[in-house]
């Protein structure tokens, strides 16, 4: 197997809140995502009003990107009641919307669901009392069970997980303690640990962390739009790893953070590029 079969590049973004007046102002950026990367990853809050018309916008824009694209929706995508038609529209246009599904990408798999809050380890708000706690908790309980399912039907090396709120309390940091409830919940973790996920991207806590680990020590990246650019105020607002399959030397996912080396896809390596690689690496 050529080594450029053996490497996914993947760049992930999320919370791109896009309005009615948005068109074309990610254009560029979408652009140099879809030189750099093989697949993009968008982690939810698409639309900043959950409307359809702003999904439209945000549809023209992606159209002309030659790379897949895998998303799934956020709370904002919610708002206005829409979000069938939101999802609708996107996939009209080739976006693999997930929303407890799975899909797959030379060897990658990728399980998507919006997730949930609620809150994190002993802090978790449990279904206990008023009927309207118990439907609230069981609201991140059925996307976990989501996230599961969408788990169980792949078969792949990797197993990317894509969602919009965060599954532990580490890349919420940064955010008012007072809000970590309404970030994320750990039920969304007990499915991550249980499949032996390659890596989980989320976006939701805008003044987040960018990484964090599960308690099995899956990495966890939070791609929120607002916390690259406070992050990583001299790239690009995207972040970029390298799926390496089992075949690699050392598989697994790399963030990569050298910007000379983002201008060019894994699938476009010249053969004197894949050569370099070494000995240990099977061609
Ligand atoms: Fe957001
Ligand atoms: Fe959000």
């Amino acid at each position: 197997m050529p080594l450029n079969d053996s490497v996914v590049r993947l760049a992930a973004l999320g919370d791109i809140h896009y309005g009615k007046g948005s068109q074309g102002s990610y254009q560029p950026l979408f652009g140099q995502i879809a030189e750099a990367a093989d697949v993009l990853v968008l982690c939810g809050d698409l639309t900043d009003y959950g409307l359809v018309d702003e999904a439209r916008v945000l549809a023209r824009d992606l159209a002309p990107i030659k790379i897949p694209v895998i998303a799934v929706l956020g709370n904002h995508d919610f708002e206005t009641g829409q979000e069938k038609e939101i999802a609708q529209t996107l996939s009209d246009v080739g976006v693999h919307v997930l929303d407890g599904d799975s899909w797959e990408f030379r060897g990658v798999g990728f399980a998507g669901v919006r997730g949930f809050c609620g809150g994190f380890g002993r802090g978790a708000l449990g279904p206990w009392g008023e009927k309207v706690i118990k439907a609230f908790v069981h609201e991140a309980v059925q996307e976990a069970l989501k996230l599961e399912s969408a788990l169980a039907r792949l078969s792949t090396d990797h197993r990317i997980v894509l969602m919009h709120y965060a599954p532990i309390r580490a890349t919420v940091e940064g955010e008012p303690p007072e809000i970590f409830p309404f970030l994320g919940s750990s039920r969304l973790e007990d499915p991550i640990g249980r499949f032996d996920v390659t890596a989980v991207f989320h976006g939701h806590a805008h003044r987040g962390a960018p990484e964090g680990k599960t308690q099995s020590g899956i990495p966890v990246y939070n791609v929120a739009h607002a916390v690259l650019k406070a992050n990583y105020p001299d790239r690009p607002p995207f972040r970029l790893f390298e799926v390496k399959t089992a075949s690699t030397a050392e598989p697994g996912v790399t963030p990569i953070a050298d910007r000379r080396t983002w201008g060019r896809r894994a699938t476009d390596r010249p053969p004197a590029d894949r050569q370099s690689a070494g000995p240990s690496n099977p061609t």
